[in-house]
């Protein structure tokens, strides 16, 4: 996330020095050799860097030369609690180097009442007093992998100030460079559930398109044909909008988010019911869909133990070769467990990363992967997959071969073609 604001600042030309403690990340940016998943960023990032708007150091001292500060590292959850570690390092290196007349922006995500609680007495240790002598606001970042520079520049940002000054600030630092609208929220804390609001809601619905889908699946009707006719109808300030079901949901941000919300509540004595549910419904996606696998297999008449499985697609969603809690790899396990031999492919993975994450080196091409396949699983549907017609592969993959959609979402004229052509298929609910 860090790197995605760094390069999408210093591409609207403001001067950007982003600050990273792995002393790999950074001298593999400086050599240019930073594998970055996300569409655009490369050439963004790396014009930055060529143009000299943007460096990269492990150095904090260029902090005492900004204008504003902007924290964006990891928040991870372990075991429903937050890990401040990185937020606490980053925050006392950054009270010792604060000067009078600086803004410091939060991006991290975070609970309620950390900016507040956490960050703000750490960034005062050197002296200084927030509100009096540095500003301070939460800007909540709510970009999506996979389409992040689009959204960053296209979304409304939240701001909530510690003090109406410090959101001034803010709000004007976000105009002024990339032009964005703002949402004003009256405190830090406001803007900190505004984030894992967001983030509780999106959780929830897909669960709920999940455990529609399982119902389509034993009704035997279409699970996107009943989603797209629901969303027309109008509810609240727009349409119902029931998000779409898969193999599960993953990534660094709606896998802990919601256990966030769970937490300050809990924290404070009060007890969410839907969080738990909605997290359990989404966890049980990947063991459904290699169930659902070994179920297509035994209909071809393939025990697993003899099957191979092509799986095209390893990240935790489309677009995205972003390997942290990946929805992909307990499929993969569970296959591997049943005794099928899975072949794995994904242009925009990092190789090492998906030997060292799966126990699995991946095949460089698809025609590799494909090849023998018994099944074709799309369980990340990049754009780059679009150019695979694997019609054109029928005579590289087995004799029977069925394909599983685990997010490709298929038309209904693809799904035909791909019948008529000697493919079974089966989605997620349909
Ligand atoms: N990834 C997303 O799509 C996304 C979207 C919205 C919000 N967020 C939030 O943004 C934050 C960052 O997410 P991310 O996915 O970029 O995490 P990340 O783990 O990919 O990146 C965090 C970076 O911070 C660095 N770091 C750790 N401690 C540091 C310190 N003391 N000083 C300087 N650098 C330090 C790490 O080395 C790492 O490179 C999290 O709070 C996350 O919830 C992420």
């Amino acid at each position: 996330m860090g790197s995605t604001v760094a390069a999408v600042l210093a591409g609207e030309g403001v001067d950007v020095v982003g600050i990273d403690v792995d002393p790999e990340l950074v001298t593999r940016m400086e050599r240019r050799r930073h594998r970055l998943a996300e569409p655009g960023l490369p050439e963004l990032l790396y014009g930055g860097l060529d143009s000299g708007r943007l460096r990269v150091t492990t150095d904090y001292d260029p902090v005492s030369d900004a204008d504003v500060v902007i924290i964006a590292v990891g928040t991870p959850v372990k075991d429903t609690e937050l890990v401040d570690v990185y937020l606490r390092a980053a925050c006392t290196e950054l009270g010792k180097r604060l000067r009078a007349g600086q803004l410091v922006i939060l991006k991290s995500t975070v609970p309620p009442g950390v900016a507040r609680k956490v960050v703000a007495p750490l960034l005062e240790s050197g002296g200084l007093t927030v509100g009096e002598d540095f500003g301070l606001a939460f800007c909540p970042e709510r970009l999506s992998e996979g389409q992040a520079l689009r959204e960053l520049r296209a979304f409304p940002i939240v701001v909530g100030g510690w003090c109406p000054d410090s959101a001034a600030a803010a709000s004007a630092f976000w105009r002024r460079t990339i032009g964005a609208e703002i949402i004003d929220c009256t405190s830090l804390e406001s803007a900190e559930v505004v984030k894992l609001a967001s983030n509780w809601w999106i959780d929830h619905n897909i669960a709920m398109a999940n455990d529609l889908a399982k119902l389509c699946d034993v009704l035997d009707v279409d699970v996107l044909e009943v989603i797209a006719a629901a969303n027309t109808i109008p509810k609240g300030t727009g349409n119902v909008n029931i998000l779409l079901p898969s193999v599960g949901v993953g990534g660094s941000c709606l896998t802990k988010d919601p256990w966030m919300v769970w937490r300050a509540a809990r924290d404070r004595d009060l007890e969410l019911d839907t969080i738990p549910v909605a997290r359990e419904v989404n966890d049980s996606m990947p063991a459904y869909t290699a169930a659902l696998i070994v179920e297509e297999l035994a209909r071809l008449g393939r025990r697993p133990e003899r099957a191979r499985v092509a799986v095209l697609g390893v990240g935790f969603k489309n677009n995205t070769g972003d390997l942290r809690a990946t929805p992909v790899l307990p499929v993969v396990a569970g296959l591997r467990r049943d005794g099928a031999e899975v072949v794995l492919h994904d242009p925009l993975a990092d190789p090492g990363e998906v030997e060292k994450t799966f126990g699995l080196a991946p095949v460089e091409t698809a025609r590799e992967a494909l090849a023998g396949a018994d099944c074709v699983a799309v369980l990340a549907r990049h754009d780059e997959f679009a150019e695979i017609d694997l019609v054109a592969f029928r005579e590289v993959v087995a004799p029977s071969c069925v394909i599983v959609d685990g997010r490709a979402y298929y038309s209904r004229e693809t799904i035909d073609r791909f019948r008529r052509h000697g493919y079974a298929y089966r989605g997620i609910g349909r």
